[in-house]
């Protein structure tokens, strides 16, 4: 039986997903899998400046793409594409829409089972709902999906993703906050997702894929950050349509910035608690079915 093609398809800044990426792999039969790292013709800078880090935000949750340096997949079709990416406010980051908005990508997904794996701080499930859009209108089947998270309270990994990010070290923010990032233990368990792939991908069963994965932890959704969630999506929707129209684009931008430390740091601890005191007990049955919709594939 001739090998399978599966391509691989993904961008990384700090190499974090590159290293997902390549433990997931090493789960395939080597020979079959094409991995292509997409870079862009004017790289987003790693780390980032303040200002940079949020300037990104009106183009990533409007899924306005930017050009790829070049991306030329070896084959004309494969018998399965993983897509890797990652989340930035709330959105597939810039570069992710990009190789989404590619035609030379666009092309393969048509009638192509497709893996999603995610590299997220802990917020993935609004971009993954943008994400699953455009495979449908791609004619893509989705047929599994994996989310990597930092697993530490939100807070804490607020304050130690921007440490990282605006410094470009993944080590303990003040010697005191843990590591910033997804736990190594989650990164270099990959494989184990990777083998449960390939196996439904050589037996076709691709139908009780999501389940197992779902089984072995593969996905986690987690109620709290699932209400938060909802909320800020609408709300930086708002924020990115209002701020790309502006002239004065740096002073709106600052607006936001100080917009977002308040509704994280302050609003959202306060809602949050009012609704899981109050509200979260009449609506654990609702609760149960969104979390059932985020973790499966509709
Ligand atoms: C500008 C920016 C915005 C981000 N926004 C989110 C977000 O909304 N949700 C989330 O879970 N992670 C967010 N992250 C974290 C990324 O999804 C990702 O985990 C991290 O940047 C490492 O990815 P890398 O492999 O490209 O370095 C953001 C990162 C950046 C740089």
């Amino acid at each position: 039986m001739p090998d399978k093609k599966v391509l691989i398809v993904h961008y990384s800044q700090s190499g974090q997903l590159t290293e997902i990426v390549d433990n997931f792999a090493a789960g395939f039969s080597a020979a079959a899998v094409e991995k292509i790292k997409v870079r862009m013709q004017k790289e987003f800078d790693f780390p980032w400046t303040n200002e940079r880090f949020f300037d990104a935000m009106p183009e990533s949750v409007l899924g306005i793409p930017s050009a790829l340096d070049s991306f030329q997949p070896k084959e004309e079709s494969y018998d399965l594409i993983i897509f890797a990416y990652q989340p930035w406010f709330l959105s597939p980051s810039i570069p992710a829409t990009s190789i989404l908005a590619n035609e030379e990508f666009r092309k393969r997904l048509k009638d192509t089972p497709i893996v999603t794996i995610i590299g997220a701080r802990n917020m993935w499930l609004n971009s993954q709902e943008k994400v699953k859009k455009i495979l449908t209108d791609c004619g893509a089947h989705l047929v599994g999906n994996i989310a990597l998270t930092d697993k530490n309270n939100n807070l804490v990994s607020a304050v130690t993703i921007l440490h990282w990010m605006l410094s470009g070290r993944k080590d303990s923010y003040l010697g005191i906050f843990p590591k910033p990032g997804i736990d190594d233990d989650l990164i270099s368990g990959m494989d184990k997702f990777g083998k449960m792939v390939n196996e439904s991908l050589h037996n076709n069963t691709w139908e009780s894929l999501q389940k197992n994965l779902v089984k072995e932890g593969a996905v986690e959704v987690k109620s709290n950050l699932m209400f938060i969630e909802a909320r800020a999506g609408k709300l930086f929707s708002i924020w990115a349509n209002l701020i790309i129209k502006k002239k004065n684009r740096r002073l709106w931008l600052i607006f936001y910035k100080y917009y977002l430390f308040i509704a994280l740091f302050v609003i959202a601890p306060i809602v949050l608690t009012v609704y899981m005191l109050i509200f979260k007990p009449f609506l654990v049955a609702s609760i149960r079915k969104r979390k059932n919709y985020y973790l499966g594939l509709q």
